[in-house]
């Protein structure tokens, strides 16, 4: 119970930083809506989450880079595309995000160890979803941050339809 609470707390800490500075780098401001929409979904379980292998590979990823968290990443991971022109730093937290926003572990999107590997079609989707939501902030929301993973998702890879 307590690790479960303790799992939804980290992505709800995580989603001010992912809306602020990866879906729209120029906010300014925190996103209201968003925040309360993840309050609630606190109270959900998240079944598909194996917690201690994700902590384990962020703090590989993070020891990996010790020294070179200021540096661009591009510079210290290989296939970066949506993180460009951002720290390396930020990488870990968005990868640990992402896990929550989707209720996937990091093999959904990635063959094991092999971060920068393109294999797996749900890390281009990914790509894909975060400039979708990139573009309807910026043409429905005047830029600010409205739309997140989490609007759909919810926790679930394959949010339903109706
Ligand atoms: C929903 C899909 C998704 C999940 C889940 C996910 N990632 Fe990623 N990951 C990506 C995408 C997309 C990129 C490329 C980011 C970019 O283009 O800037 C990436 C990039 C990376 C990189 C950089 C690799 C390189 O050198 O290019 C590492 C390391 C990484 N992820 C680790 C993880 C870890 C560890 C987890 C689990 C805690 C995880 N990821 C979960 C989609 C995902
Ligand atoms: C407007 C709603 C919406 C938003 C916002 C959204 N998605 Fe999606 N996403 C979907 C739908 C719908 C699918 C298709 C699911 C299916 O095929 O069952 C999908 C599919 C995916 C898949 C592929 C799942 C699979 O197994 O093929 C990934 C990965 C994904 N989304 C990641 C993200 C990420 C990361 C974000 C935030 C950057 C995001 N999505 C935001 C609606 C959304």
């Amino acid at each position: 119970m307590m690790k479960r609470a303790m799992c939804w707390a980290f992505v709800v800490f995580s989603i001010p930083w992912l809306a602020n500075d990866v879906f729209n780098p120029g906010a300014r401001t925190r996103n209201d809506v968003t925040t309360g929409n993840l309050v609630l979904g606190a109270t959900q379980s998240q079944p598909g989450v194996n917690s201690a292998e994700r902590d384990e590979a962020i703090a590989d990823i993070k020891k990996r880079i010790a020294g070179h968290e200021d540096d661009l990443a591009e510079k210290v991971f290989k296939n970066i595309e949506i993180l460009k022109g951002k720290k390396a730093s930020r990488l870990p937290g968005m990868m640990a995000a992402l896990t929550g926003l989707l209720g996937v572990n990091c093999t959904y999107c990635h063959v094991k160890d092999k971060w920068d590997s393109e294999e797996k079609p749900t890390k281009q989707t990914a790509r894909k979803m975060f400039r979708m939501i990139g573009g309807i902030n910026d043409n429905y929301f005047e830029g600010q941050n409205k739309v997140s993973c989490w609007t759909c998702h919810r926790g679930n890879p394959h949010p339903p339809i109706q």
